[in-house]
């Protein structure tokens, strides 16, 4: 399986800086002899444009959430066929940052990811446990029931890539132990190949605090098929370290 890594900008970045990232990332990319590695970069919705205009097309462009809707008047919101306009190919769905900040269910996050697809996109649906439901050792409940009631009507192992992010390992420079990924990894691979035909095919990335120096032992676990990147996807050098690790496991 062609691993992903996936850059979530989150809110940073104006142009300048996401112009000078896009357009030597994309000469770094042109000069890898395999493409052994699918890359998507997602910026915030201002840049999105600017970050596909800079890209080479080897690269893909993801928005990090959408509105579900149709057209009309909900003042301020974006939706899927208004993502797929400006060629995004990917969009993140259920971000903890999202779940927690705008109080985002399972339900909707399930509307968003079939609306994604419906509008010829795939989804990156985010689950993850929190500290205290680790310590409470309610993480594999906590994650399944993420995937179950997020999982969409419309999804397919092609169309759906499961992202397992610990609330805790989000920017803290904290990660579980490989074992501790490697058992959530099975379990929801376990899971999917339930709910989908094929759902054993489904990429599960890894997400919370990857970085340069931990990115080669987290994916090189066989139940690990890329990665989710926050902080250490805005350095280029970080970045590119880490789409290089992606590509070294295979
Ligand atoms: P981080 O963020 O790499 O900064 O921990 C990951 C994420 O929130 O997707």
């Amino acid at each position: 399986m062609i691993p992903l890594i996936a850059a979530n900008w989150k809110m940073n970045l104006l142009k300048a800086d996401a112009l000078s990232f896009c357009s030597k990332l994309s000469a770094r990319v042109a000069q890898r002899k395999n493409r052994n590695c699918d890359i998507v970069i997602c910026p915030p919705f201002s840049l999105l444009s600017v970050v596909r205009g800079a890209l080479n097309e080897e690269i893909s462009v993801g928005a990090q959430t959408c509105d579900h809707r149709s057209f009309g008047p909900h003042t301020g919101d974006i939706n899927c066929l208004m993502l797929k306009d400006l060629d995004c190919n990917r969009v993140i769905v259920g971000h903890s940052e999202r779940r927690t900040e705008y109080y985002e269910s399972d339900k909707l996050v399930q509307l968003k990811a079939e609306s994604a697809i419906a509008a010829d996109m795939s989804a990156i649906i985010c689950v993850g446990e929190s500290a205290e439901e680790r310590a409470a050792g309610k993480t594999l409940e906590t994650v399944y029931r993420q995937v179950r009631d997020s999982m969409p009507g419309n999804g397919t192992f092609e169309n759906v890539a499961i992202a397992y992010e610990p609330l805790w390992a989000i920017g803290t420079g904290l990660t579980p132990s490989l074992d501790q990924i490697a058992e959530v990894h099975e379990g929801i691979r376990d899971l999917v190949s339930r709910l989908l035909h094929d759902g054993e095919k489904i990429r599960i990335l890894y997400g919370g605090s990857v970085n340069p120096s931990n990115a080669e032992e987290i994916l090189s676990l066989p139940a690990v098929n890329g990665g989710l990147v926050g902080g250490a996807s805005l350095n280029l050098d970080d970045f590119w370290s880490i789409c290089c690790a992606a590509s070294d496991t295979l």
